[in-house]
């Protein structure tokens, strides 16, 4: 596995992140809404740097597809999503590759009557969007490789890195899709 992120740089990259956030909404209250499962580091990491009043609902993010990152339908599961009508509300991920899932999510978020709504990801990979929209806070961009580790994972495995890696081909099996 090839080192692409150290720690130290996930660290000043979550940090910035933090900083941006807490610039844009002072001591607003902010309602934090984590896509599983790749959020949960960069959102146990991230919320510990923000000090405005804070509520943290979650939503499942699931679309049928292979080990890695072959589309398919896109199903959000919103069973931990607390009332958000009327809150400001951020979004957590962990990666915006082609943009669908953070589309589709901002789509069906805002139909439950935010009074605003943004979006936050640890990493933005190059070259791959296929929507119109972009991450409002973005930690690292990374070319376009499959990365793991600090959350992100390849076939539920790796994701307790606490570094950024990218997967070797050898290390990736066939997709089964
Ligand atoms: P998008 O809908 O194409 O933006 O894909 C977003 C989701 O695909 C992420 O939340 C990840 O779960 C997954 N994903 C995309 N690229 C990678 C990668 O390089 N490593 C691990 N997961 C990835
Ligand atoms: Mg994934």
């Amino acid at each position: 596995m090839k080192r692409i992120f150290d720690e130290e740089q996930l660290r000043a990259g979550v940090a910035r992140l933090a900083a941006e956030i807490s610039a844009d909404y002072g001591t607003q209250p902010l309602t934090v809404i984590g896509v599983l499962t790749g959020c949960i580091v960069l959102l146990a990491d991230l919320i510990r740097q923000l000090e405005m009043p804070m509520r943290i609902g979650l939503v499942q993010a699931s679309s049928y597809r292979g080990k890695a990152t072959r589309p398919g339908e896109l199903i959000i599961h919103r069973d931990m999503l607390p009332d958000i009508q009327g809150q400001d509300v951020l979004i957590v991920d962990d990666i915006f590759d082609t943009g669908r899932t953070l589309d589709a999510l901002l789509r069906q978020l805002q139909r439950l009557e935010p009074r605003s709504i943004r979006s936050a990801v640890l990493l933005r990979k190059q070259g791959r969007c296929q929507v119109s929209i972009q991450p409002d806070y973005v930690a690292l961009d990374v070319p376009d490789i499959f990365v793991v580790g600090y959350g992100l994972d390849y076939d539920d495995m790796y994701r307790n890195l606490p570094y950024l890696a990218a997967l070797e081909s050898d290390e990736m099996g066939e997709e089964t899709g």
